[in-house]
C-alpha cells in the first residue's frame, strides 16, 4: 500500500521539529471568527455533538511540531458564538492501539456516557483502526478501552487501499457504524457495521461503493475518508471525502486529498440508493466535513479549510487549518445539499453599512466608499443587468494592485474566486477555483461573504459554497468593490458588518 493512499504520509514536507508559542498571535491572516485552536495544527472536525446545552466540536490536533502525530482538541459553545477550549481530549498511548496518533472519528450518547469512536494509528500496521474511549466526567478525561482496537481488521476477502475514521449512529436498537475505505481497482466505499455495545461489531456490507472512474454525479476517487450518514428531510445523505493519489490534483494542498462530496438519496435495506450528488465545497480548501443533530432538529455541519500556503510558512507563523462556520444543512426537492450559515453568527455582527440600490457600469473594479476590512460580513444581492460578468472584490488595496475577486459568469454559469492578484507574495496559491451556479430566469445573484483574516467563506444562493484563503501581502488591501463587464449591472443592496470574535477571555 502507498503511504498517500494509507494517509501516513499527512506531514507532506519535511520540516524541522521546532516550538511553538502557545498562543499564535500577531499574524494577520489568522481568523478570529472561524473556529481553531490557540496556536498549532488543525485539521478534521471530529466527535461533533450536543450535551447539556452546549456544542461539542473536536478537531485534529497536532501541537507539535512539524504536527504529523494527530491528538484530539475540544472546543464547546452554549451558542455555536462563544466558545471555549477544553482540555485536549486524546492524546496516543505509548504502546497502545494509537501510539501514533488518534485520527478522526464520531462521538455517540451511550444510555448517558459520552463516548469516542476513533482511528488509532500504529506506524507500522497497516490500518488505522477504531479505538473506543468514554468520559465519566462531563467530557473533561477519556478512558480508552482496555479492549482497542474494537475492529482489529478489515473485512477478511476485500482487498483495500484504505480503511479508517469511524462514523457511529444508533438506529433500530442497536449501534451502527461506517468506517472510509477504499477497494483496490474499483474506488471509495463506506463499510456498514452492527454492535449491541459499542465494542463488539459485525461487518455487514457496503452502505454504498464508489467507482473512482465515475464522474456522474461526482468524481470520488480511489478511497473515502471521514463518512458521515444522516437522514435529511425525507431523504438519507452520505458525505465522504475524495482521496487519491493518481489523479492530478488541482487543490494543491496535498497530492492526494482532492475534495467533500455527498450522495443524497432513499436508504433501503441499509443500503443508501442515491439518486443525486456533488461537491459539497467548490473553493478548493474544503474537507472532511462532519455533521451533528441539534436539539432544535437541525443538521449542522463543519468542515475542515486547509492553508494556501507552505507548512514551512504555516509553522512560522505558528498555526495552520480552520474550521469552516456551521453550516446549516437542507435539501432541494431534487435531493442537491443546501447550506446556510448559521444565523447565530448574526451576534458576531458589529459596525453597520448598508449601499442601497446601485448601477454598476462596466469597467474596473470600483471601491465602495466606508465599507471595507479584513473581518467582515457582506451580505448582497447583484442584479446581472446586461453584463456578461458581475463581482464584488474584498481585500482590496486603494490602488487594486491587491485584490479578490468572486466573479461570476452569465455564459458559463459559474461562480468563481479569482485569487491571481489576493496577493503580492508569491509563495501563496493565487489559482482561480469555483463552481456551477445556474440562476433562474430573474434571480439576483445573492452572496454572503464572510473575510476573516486570510479565510474567505462564500455562499451563493444557498447552493453553492466557496471556501477559499487569501493572503494579501498589504496591510492597506481592505477594500471592497463592485465591477461588472460587457454591460451593465445593479447592487440590489448591499449590508457590510465588522465581525467579532468567538473566543472567550
Ligand atoms: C482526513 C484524515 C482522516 C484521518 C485524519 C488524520 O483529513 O486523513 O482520514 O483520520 O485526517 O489526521
Amino acid at each position: 500500500m502507498d503511504d498517500a493512499a494509507n494517509g501516513t504520509s499527512r506531514g507532506g514536507q519535511s520540516a524541522a521539529r521546532r516550538d511553538l508559542p502557545l498562543e499564535a498571535t500577531g499574524d494577520p491572516h489568522r481568523p478570529t471568527y472561524h473556529l481553531q485552536p490557540r496556536s498549532a495544527w488543525l485539521n478534521d472536525p471530529n466527535g461533533l455533538i450536543h450535551r447539556d446545552g452546549a456544542y461539542h466540536v473536536f478537531y485534529q490536533y497536532a501541537p507539535d511540531a512539524p504536527w504529523e502525530e494527530k491528538q484530539w482538541g475540544h472546543a464547546a459553545s452554549p451558542d455555536l458564538v462563544r466558545w471555549t477550549d477544553l482540555p485536549v481530549a486524546l492524546v496516543p498511548t505509548p504502546g497502545g492501539a494509537d501510539a501514533d496518533g488518534c485520527w478522526s472519528g464520531s462521538a455517540v450518547d451511550d444510555g448517558g456516557v459520552p463516548t469516542l469512536l476513533y482511528s488509532g494509528l500504529r506506524a507500522n500496521e497497516p490500518w488505522q483502526l477504531p479505538c473506543l474511549a468514554r468520559s465519566r466526567d462531563g467530557m473533561r478525561t477519556w478512558e480508552k478501552h482496555p479492549g482497542n482496537p474494537v475492529v482489529a481488521a478489515p473485512p477478511p476477502g476485500l482487498d483495500l487501499t484504505g480503511f479508517r475514521d469511524p462514523r457511529v449512529w444508533r438506529e433500530d436498537g442497536a449501534w451502527s457504524m461506517l468506517l472510509g475505505a477504499g477497494v483496490r481497482g474499483a474506488g471509495g466505499a463506506a463499510l456498514l457495521y452492527r454492535s449491541p455495545d459499542l465494542v463488539t461489531w459485525e461487518y455487514l456490507h457496503p452502505l454504498l461503493e464508489g467507482d473512482a472512474a465515475a464522474e456522474d454525479p461526482v468524481w470520488t476517487g480511489a478511497m473515502w475518508e471521514c463518512p458521515d450518514f444522516f437522514p435529511l428531510g425525507d431523504r438519507h445523505v452520505l458525505l465522504v471525502s475524495a482521496l487519491d493519489g493518481s489523479r492530478a490534483n488541482p487543490t494543491g494542498f496535498r497530492p492526494f486529498l482532492h475534495h467533500a462530496a455527498y450522495f443524497s438519496g432513499e436508504y433501503r435495506e441499509r443500503r443508501l440508493l442515491p439518486r443525486a450528488g456533488g461537491v459539497v465545497d467548490h473553493g478548493g480548501h474544503f474537507y472532511a466535513p462532519q455533521t451533528l443533530l441539534d436539539p432544535r432538529g437541525r443538521r449542522l455541519m463543519w468542515g475542515w479549510i486547509w492553508e494556501g500556503r507552505s507548512d514551512e510558512a504555516a509553522l512560522t507563523a505558528g498555526w495552520a487549518g480552520a474550521l469552516s462556520l456551521p453550516r446549516v444543512l437542507s435539501l432541494t426537492p431534487d435531493g442537491a445539499l443546501l447550506q446556510r450559515p448559521a444565523p447565530e453568527l448574526e451576534a458576531l455582527r458589529g459596525a453597520h453599512h448598508h449601499v442601497g440600490r446601485t448601477a454598476i457600469a462596466p469597467g474596473e473594479v470600483r471601491l465602495i466608499d466606508g465599507v471595507g476590512g479584513d473581518r467582515l460580513e457582506l451580505a448582497l444581492e447583484l442584479d446581472l443587468g446586461d453584463a456578461e460578468r458581475v463581482g464584488v472584490a474584498v481585500r482590496v488595496s486603494p490602488d487594486g494592485e491587491e485584490r479578490t475577486l468572486l466573479l461570476y459568469d452569465r455564459m458559463a454559469e459559474t461562480l468563481t474566486v479569482e485569487r491571481d492578484r489576493s496577493s503580492l507574495s508569491p509563495e501563496v496559491r493565487r489559482d482561480t477555483r469555483g463552481g456551477p451556479l445556474a440562476l433562474g430566469a430573474g434571480e439576483p445573484l445573492r452572496l454572503r461573504v464572510f473575510v476573516d483574516g486570510s479565510v474567505l467563506e462564500v455562499f451563493a444562493n444557498d447552493r453553492l459554497c466557496l471556501a477559499s484563503r487569501v493572503y494579501p501581502s498589504r496591510p492597506d488591501s481592505r477594500g471592497v468593490g463592485l465591477v461588472a463587464e460587457g454591460g451593465e449591472a445593479a447592487l440590489l443592496g448591499l449590508d457590510a458588518w465588522a465581525m467579532g470574535s468567538i473566543r472567550e477571555g
